[in-house]
C-alpha cells in the first residue's frame, strides 16, 4: 500500500509505528540497501535486535560503540535499530539530522524507572553530589546528568571524578552496587533496574554451571548481586563479545539479553553457548522492547521516514553535555 506523508504521519499518530501491509513478495534486504543508498541514511544495531536487522545493520554494537557511531557518522538519515533512549542519545549529537526508530514504543524499563520529575527532588537532597547517570536514561534526565556512562566505561567515568566529590548514580542499583564494588567509592543509588537483567535465575545458573562444568559463567553487570558473585567475567555487551572472542575456553553461560548470541556464535563459531535461564519459563530474559523492532518496520521506517525521534533544542543543548563528557573520558581511556 502507497501512502501520501499525510496519511502515513496520522497512522503513526494511532500506533507509534507505520503500520502499513507490504508487499511479501519483496525482498526486504535489498529494498533497505536500496533505500539506504538512496538516501544517505546509515542503520545503527544494537547487539540486542533480531539476526535479520543485526545482518541489515552498517554498525553494530553495544550502547557507547553505537554512541560513538553517531558521534561521526556524516549519513543525512540515521536509523537507530535498538530502544528509544539510544536515538535521543544519537539525535543530541545530531540535531540537525533525521533520527528515526522503527517503533517509538521502544522504550526501556530501566529508562522508565527514573522520570525526570522526581529525580529533580531526589537530586535537590545532594546538593554538592556530583551526577553520574546510565545512558539508559531518557533525555530529561541526562539535562540533570554531569557524566553519562555505559556499562563498557563506567569505571573509567567513576574513576574520573575527584576523590572527595560524592556521587548519585542513576538509574541502575545493580550496575552502580557493581561500580562501588570494583571502584571502592561509595554511591548514592538511584534504585531502577533492567526488567530483563533481573530475571536470572541464580538457581537454574548454578545447576546449569554444574550441568557443563567445563562452561564459564559471564554476565552483564546490569545482572543482580548475588547473580554477579558467582560469574567468572562480568562486562558490557561489546566486552562479553570480546571474551567469548579471545578466551581459551570452549563454553560459555551467557547471561544478559541472548540477541548477543548470534554475533558471539558468528565471531566464534566453534564454541558453545548456553543462554543463562531465567527464573521463569516464559522468554522473559528477551527485551521485549529491543524485540518490538522488525524488519518490516525498519523498511517502512526508513521508506517514509517516520517515526522520527524529536527533542526540543533546550533538551538537546542541556542533555549533550554528559554525553560530550562521556565521549571525551572514553576517548582519553582509549575505549
Ligand atoms: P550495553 O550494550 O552498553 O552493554 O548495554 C546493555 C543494555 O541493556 C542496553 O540496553
Ligand atoms: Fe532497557 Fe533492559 Fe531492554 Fe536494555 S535490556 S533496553 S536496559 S529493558
Amino acid at each position: 500500500m502507497k501512502l501520501s506523508l499525510q496519511e502515513a504521519k496520522n497512522k503513526l499518530i494511532e500506533n507509534g509505528f507505520l503500520d502499513i501491509e507490504i508487499d511479501k513478495d519483496i525482498n526486504l534486504f535489498e529494498e533497505i540497501e536500496k533505500l539506504k543508498k538512496e538516501k544517505n541514511a546509515i542503520i545503527l544495531g544494537h547487539y540486542y535486535q533480531i539476526p535479520a536487522i543485526q545482518d541489515v545493520s552498517d554498525f553494530v554494537g553495544d550502547s557507547l560503540g553505537l554512541a560513538q557511531k553517531a558521534a561521526e557518522t556524516d549519513a543525512e538519515i540515521i536509523m537507530f535499530a535498538g530502544v528509544h533512549f539510544m536515538a535521543e542519545t544519537a539525535k543530541m549529537l545530531n540535531p540537525g539530522k533525521k533520527v528515526l526508530l522503527p517503533d517509538l514504543n521502544a522504550g526501556c524499563s530501566l529508562a522508565n524507572s527514573a522520570p525526570a520529575p522526581i529525580f529533580k527532588s531526589f537530586k535537590a537532597q545532594y546538593p554538592d553530589h556530583i551526577v553520574v547517570s546510565y545512558v539508559n536514561s531518557s533525555a530529561e534526565l541526562k539535562t540533570m546528568t554531569d557524566i553519562c556512562c555505559t556499562s563498557s566505561n563506567a569505571v573509567h567515568v567513576i574513576n574520573s571524578v575527584p576523590k572527595d566529590k560524592g556521587i548519585i548514580f542513576a538509574p541502575d542499583r545493580n550496575l552502580g552496587a557493581y561500580l562501588m564494588k570494583k571502584t571502592g567509592r561509595d554511591m548514592i543509588l538511584w534504585h531502577g533496574v533492567c526488567q530483563v537483567h533481573e530475571m536470572f535465575s541464580w538457581e537454574k545458573i548454578s545447576q546449569a554451571m554444574q550441568d557443563h562444568p567445563g562452561a564459564e559463567f559471564i554476565a552483564h553487570p546490569e545482572c543482580e548481586p548475588h547473580v554477579l558473585e558467582i560469574a567468572d567475567f562480568i562486562g558490557s555487551t561489546s566486552q562479553l563479545l570480546n571474551h567469548v572472542k579471545t578466551s581459551d575456553v570452549e563454553e560459555f553461560i551467557v547471561a544478559t539479553e541472548p540477541g548477543i548470541l548470534y554475533q558471539m556464535q558468528k565471531s566464534a563459531p566453534d564454541k558453545k553457548l548456553y543462554s543463562a535461564p531465567p527464573t521463569t519459563t516464559c522468554a522473559c530474559n528477551e527485551c521485549p522492547f529491543m524485540k518490538m523492532n522488525t524488519l518490516e518496520k525498519l523498511y517502512i521506517a526508513l521508506k517514509y521516514e517516520l517515526p522520527e525521534v524529536v527533542l526540543e533544542q533546550n533538551i538537546i543543548e542541556e542533555g549533550r553535555v554528559c554525553i560530550d563528557r562521556m565521549l571525551e573520558i572514553s576517548k582519553k581511556a582509549g575505549l
